[in-house]
């Protein structure tokens, strides 16, 4: 692109043009480091605008992978309920009033949760919504896995999950570390066997959610939290390899790590240790500091 024996005036039009013309925003305008010219100046605001442009749409498309996923897992349930509800219309066959009752409550409890997402990408794609470092506030962490766990148990209805939480304080981004925990409770809502249990537990900042289904190969573990990673065994069930890298990602930018291990007497663990406090920061009241 840069033709030779240009003027440095004449490069800077070149390269502006051809971002211009390609939305290539990897460019960058070759500056001498001591240089302190007009053109040298120009150049290096012209840098920093393409590279800040650049990370804004990477958090644009990373967004929209999300919202993919997260649009999904309602959508499949939902796809599934109203599949069991047709068949037994189609067959004759009526099912229980008590699971034709679940079912339909699930279905409408999908529906309200496919419309909250929809709202939130609303919000997040507002021009005012901001960085979402912008967006990270003081979290009670228990109350955010009360509502994860509201979410989940409504695509688990017939398991039992039991729940023992203790107070702890975090400083997160609250709808996405509640999607980051509605992920983990998810996996181990999809992998239960049936009619099992999940335990849950959060103790000094420490999230444990156990489940009874068949655990994870010691090789495969190190895999879980990349991009579109799914073991071969788990390929018959719905799902597209992305939860676990939103769960790292969003754990990650809250100072805390995330971690699976094959659970003692088969099934698994997966482990959220956020930094934090049992008690909030003293210029907040504790009614406040909820997920809503
Ligand atoms: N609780 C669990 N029990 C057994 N295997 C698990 C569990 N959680 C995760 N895995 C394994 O890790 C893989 C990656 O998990 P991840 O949540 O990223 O993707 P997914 O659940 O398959 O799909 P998605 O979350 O996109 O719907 C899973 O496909 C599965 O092989
Ligand atoms: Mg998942």
């Amino acid at each position: 692109m840069a033709r030779a024996g240009l003027s440095p005036v004449d490069k800077l039009t070149d390269t502006v043009e051809h971002v211009a013309r390609t939305e290539d925003l990897s460019v960058r305008i070759p500056v001498e480091e001591d240089s302190e010219d007009e053109v040298a100046r120009l150049s290096r605001s012209f840098n920093s605008m393409t590279s800040a442009l650049a990370s804004s749409r990477e958090l644009q498309q990373q967004l929209i992978a999300d919202a993919g996923h997260e649009l999904r897992t309602p959508l499949t349930s939902l796809r599934t309920n109203i599949e069991l509800l047709t068949r037994s219309e189609e067959t004759g066959r009526p099912l229980p009033p008590a699971d034709r009752k679940a079912l339909l409550a699930s279905v409408k409890a999908q529906m309200t949760e496919l419309a909250a997402l929809i709202g939130d990408l609303q919000t997040l794609s507002r021009s005012d919504a901001g960085h979402p470092a912008d967006r990270v506030e003081v979290v009670s962490l228990q109350d955010t896995v009360e509502a994860a766990l509201r979410r989940a148990r409504l695509r688990g209805p017939e398991l039992t999950i039991t729940a023992d939480l203790q107070p702890w304080y975090v400083r997160a981004e609250p709808s996405a570390l509640e999607r980051a925990i509605v992920n983990i409770l998810d996996n181990a809502v999809k992998f239960s066997p049936e009619g099992g249990t999940i335990e849950v537990a959060l103790d000094k900042g420490a999230l444990t959610v156990r489940d009874h289904g068949p655990g994870i190969e010691t090789d495969e573990l190190p895999h879980v939290f990349d991009r579109f990673w799914r073991s071969p065994s788990a390929r018959a069930l719905p799902g597209s390899g992305l939860g676990l890298s939103i769960v790292a990602r969003t754990v990650q930018q809250s100072g805390g790590e995330v971690s699976l291990r094959r659970a003692e007497n088969g099934g698994t663990v997966a482990t959220v240790r956020l930094p934090g406090a049992a008690t909030p920061p003293p210029d907040l009241d504790p009614d406040d500091a909820g997920s809503q």
